[in-house]
């Protein structure tokens, strides 16, 4: 029996980044804090949860299938093959991918701009919110690297060798990306997804708030 390689979690926390990547651009540049601040939110608990589907998710969404040994990453740079998850390589950029992600919305909650917006934690960090503000743009910069390198990199497999991985994000399966182990149900990670915001929410509940410098 095939099963799809991504389950429904994944395909849906994928491509729901594109979308909520771009308006955190949009919204970071442009300064519309109400609106980065919201998806931001939405970001920093799906990130959180496709990390914990990490360890307890289906068997392709796993990072033991597919944070490989270092000697493996060096032989598919070498011989190639194919993988029904992601190769060695790539299991290592969506890992990078993923960190960056968490580090991009983690610092985000804690910083603040100069002018009127400050993040829910920023008070908790103190002195440290300006570094923590320096640092999101700054991994700003590296994310939008690797988002390059990844787009790069998928329509490379794509249409150069010819591997059908974005039919397979967008299906679950297609051609020989398919797994033989059925996938964990959809509402397992709905329910980590409404566990963290339960928890993010309470925090920014809890947090204090900036004092008026006026
Ligand atoms: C902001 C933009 C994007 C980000 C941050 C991003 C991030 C990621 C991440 C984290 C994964 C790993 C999925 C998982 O295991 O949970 C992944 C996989 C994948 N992404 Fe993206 N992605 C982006 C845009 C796109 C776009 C526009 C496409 C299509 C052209 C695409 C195609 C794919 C494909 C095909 C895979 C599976 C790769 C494989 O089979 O190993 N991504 N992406
Ligand atoms: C993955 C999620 C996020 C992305 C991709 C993102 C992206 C950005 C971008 C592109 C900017 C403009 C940087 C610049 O002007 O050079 C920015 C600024 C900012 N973001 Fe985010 N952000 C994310 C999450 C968050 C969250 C969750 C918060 C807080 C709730 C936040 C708070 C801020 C603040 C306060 C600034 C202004 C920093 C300054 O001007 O010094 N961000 N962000």
């Amino acid at each position: 029996m095939r099963y799809p390689v991504w389950d429904r979690a994944v395909r849906s926390f994928h491509w729901y980044l594109p979308i909520a990547i771009g308006v955190m651009w949009w919204s970071g540049e442009q300064g519309r804090m109400d609106i980065h601040e919201k998806v931001g939110y939405s970001l920093l608990c799906l990130v959180a949860t496709r990390v914990i589907w990490g360890f307890i998710g289906s068997e392709a969404a796993r990072f033991r299938s597919f944070l490989f040994a270092p000697r493996a990453v060096l032989t598919y740079l070498k011989a190639g093959g194919q993988y029904a998850g992601h190769n060695p390589l790539g299991g290592l950029s969506v890992t990078v991918l993923l960190l960056l992600l968490l580090a991009q919305a983690g610092s985000g909650v804690f910083s603040r701009d100069d002018l009127l917006f400050e993040g829910p934690f920023s008070y908790w960090a103190g002195d440290l919110s300006g570094t923590l503000s320096e640092w999101h743009k700054t991994n700003w910069l590296l994310l939008q690297g690797f988002i390059a390198l990844h787009l790069f990199a998928v329509c490379w497999h794509q249409w150069r060798k010819r591997q059908p991985l974005i039919q397979a994000m967008w299906r679950g399966q297609a051609g020989y990306k398919s797994v033989t182990s059925p996938p964990k149900p959809l509402r397992w990670a709905v329910l980590i997804l409404m566990l963290l915001s339960l928890v993010l929410w309470g925090l920014v509940t809890i947090a204090p708030e900036a004092p008026s410098y006026y």
